[in-house]
């Protein structure tokens, strides 16, 4: 062991969340290294829903544009589909992913962005290349091993899988990146809760052109209920579109307590003819893998210099789509930080914000997501299918929903209902949107006095705007000269902001007098920002002489209702108390 290479932030994986660590701290200059296992980026899809929030960090990121450039877009996202294969009978839809029209006025309220559906092996290049392209330096086949932490840094030892030999680099912050079997995480003694290997999956990737079973209800997920489907995995047979229409991966499951199936290519062919219910077409099995839904998430994200991020500190089933979306939000909310800190701007103190903030969301989607696992059950419960049975009892109990009878009517109202409510799956708005951090927990926050409003409907299913500190800044179409642009394009960029109206002068003077930088934005008529929808006034929950002071995340950490004498004063208070100076 000889060389000590040096660096500000040492990123080990180069999943969505370590990716978008590095992009993120390059975009703010940070010198970062990133050292991953492989010699490639990931080479299946794996996660793929990329929800608007995730679209809102990568919009400020700078790299919005190529995703969506290669994206299958919302709208051939939306039906996903209950069949017993694809060629077989359809026993039901659920409008997904903003699709349903209710649904997609309201993303269209949310945010200035779409969902869409992004594969992991094609968002990590795009990431990837532009932290590259930034500065951040990239290590392929160089396996992380161990580290020490001191009160000045952290000394990784690494793997070259190439040379086979081991250096160390030693670095002032660590973040462990690395996944679901994060060593980083052990390492560092982050305690987590919960079950690894609640049940087994397969996943299968193929290529085949199915056209005639898709193209006419476009959708990212097509649900298959066969015998067998019940057997461990994540509820029920998945087909899920890769590209429209050629490329597919399938998901199904194993008796865990048995083991892994062997995966040759004839049993991942017999599955994906199972599935799909067409012995005809032509099929190219291009990989086969198996993995376990697991129920675990982290209490705490960091241990003095040592932070992880996304499967490292929750993992789950893909249900609802929340894996690389959460992965990428973990690292956007955790580097502004570093940046700051690392800069003299903020103390350490702002660093334990981190788990404050981003632990309880880990805990949320890890019991969403293995929720509606469960929520699929009622589906075959309206047709009998749950009990052991024979392939003919279970084909006999699905078509005796099409019987003139009044039990096959109730069978038909418990299937409909059941369906339905995969909502909570398949457009689960609020999930994405609702994110809060409390004054309570995050000293990031400064509390305003309000008590909170909670929320008016189900805060699953839909989002609700809020300039509360701790929401995120509400959404809304502003213009600037012949611009137009949303209030969340005037955020971000690694740097404070702050908003206020006509009468605001006196928050603009106090934010220019402080020590870190904060842009200012007024909005109104004859200011450099106008709001002729109105929508802004009825949506920012502060007078025109009011102020909110957002972070660098987008999220709201101060708010006053209206002009302050003591604007100077109040401004300063919010920022030694967020930046860890109080
Ligand atoms: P991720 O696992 O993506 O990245 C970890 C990184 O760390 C990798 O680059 C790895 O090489 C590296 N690494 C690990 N140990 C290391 C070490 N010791 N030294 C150096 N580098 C190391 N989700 C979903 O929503 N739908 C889906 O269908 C699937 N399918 C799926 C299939 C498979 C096979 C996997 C493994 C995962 C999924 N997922 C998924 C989950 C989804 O991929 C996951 O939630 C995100 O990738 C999490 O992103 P992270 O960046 O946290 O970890």
């Amino acid at each position: 062991m000889s060389t000590v290479v040096e660096t500000d932030v040492l990123i080990v994986g180069s999943g969505p969340a370590g990716a978008s660590a590095a992009l993120a701290l390059s975009t703010y200059g940070v010198p970062n290294l990133v050292v991953t296992r492989y010699a490639s980026l990931a080479d299946t899809p794996r996660a793929h829903i990329t929800n608007q929030r995730t679209m809102e960090v990568l919009r400020d990121l700078g790299v919005e544009q190529e995703v969506v450039a290669q994206a299958t877009p919302q709208h051939l996202m939306g039906n996903t589909t209950f069949c017993t294969s694809l060629a077989g009978e359809e026993l039901g839809r659920v409008r997904s992913w903003g699709n349903d029209p209710l649904v997609q006025a309201e993303h269209e309220l949310a945010s200035p962005t779409r969902m869409c559906d992004m594969p992991q092996h094609l968002m990590e290049p795009v990431l990837v290349d532009a932290a590259v392209a930034r500065g951040t330096r990239l290590r392929f086949e160089t396996e992380y091993l161990s580290h020490t932490q001191d009160a000045d840094g952290v000394t990784a030892t690494v793997r070259d899988r190439l040379r086979g030999d081991t250096y160390e680099i030693r670095a002032k912050y660590l973040i462990g990146a690395d996944g679901g079997r994060s060593k980083v995480a052990a390492d560092a003694g982050l305690p987590m809760g919960g079950q690894m290997g609640v049940a087994g999956s397969v996943n299968i990737v193929f290529e085949a052109d199915l056209t005639k079973y898709t193209a006419h209800r476009p959708s990212t997920l097509y649900w298959v209920l066969a015998p067998g489907a019940t057997v461990g995995g994540i509820g029920a047979g998945l087909v899920r579109c890769v590209r429209p229409w050629t490329e597919w991966l399938i998901v199904w499951g194993y008796d865990v307590t048995a083991g892994a199936p062997d995966l040759t290519t004839a049993y991942a062919e017999s599955v994906v003819r199972k599935l799909v219910g067409d012995d005809d077409i032509p099929v190219t099995i291009k990989s086969s893998s198996a993995w376990t839904v697991n129920e675990m998430y982290a209490e705490r994200y960091a241990n003095g210099r040592v932070f992880c991020a996304g499967d490292a500190v929750h993992r789950h089933p893909p249900s609802n789509g929340l894996g690389s979306n959460t992965s990428i939000q973990d690292a956007y909310n955790l580097a502004w930080k570093l940046k700051l800190v690392l800069d003299g701007t903020a103390g350490p103190a702002l660093l334990d914000s981190y788990t404050a903030e981003r632990a309880p969301v880990g805990r949320q989607i890890v019991t969403r997501a293995n929720q509606s696992i469960r929520e699929t059950a009622p589906v075959f419960e309206a047709l009998d299918g749950l009990s052991p049975q024979t392939p003919e009892q279970l084909w006999a109990n699905i078509a005796a929903r099409k019987d003139a009878t009044e039990a096959a009517e109730k069978q038909r109202d418990r299937l409909r209902e059941a369906i339905a409510f995969k909502v909570y799956e398949f457009n689960a708005h609020g999930v994405d949107l609702n994110q809060r951090y409390p004054a309570e927990s995050s000293a990031a926050i400064v509390p305003d006095g309000t008590p909170d409003p909670g929320f008016d409907r189900d805060p699953e299913l839909h989002h609700q705007p809020s300039s509360r500190p701790g929401a995120r800044l509400p959404h809304a179409w502003i213009t600037s000269g012949t611009r137009t642009l949303s209030t969340l394009d005037t955020v971000g960029r690694g740097r404070f902001t702050l908003l206020t109206g006509i009468g605001g002068e006196d928050w603009v003077c106090a934010a220019e007098a402080q020590d870190v930088e904060i842009a200012t934005v007024v909005i109104g008529p004859g200011q450099e920002y106008e709001d002729p929808y109105g929508d802004w006034a009825r949506l920012r929950e502060i007078t025109d002489t009011g102020a909110l002071l957002v972070r660098p995340d987008g999220f709201v950490a101060f708010r006053h209702a209206s002009a302050a004498p003591d604007a100077g004063e109040l401004l300063a208070d919010a920022l030694r108390r967020i930046l860890g100076h109080a």
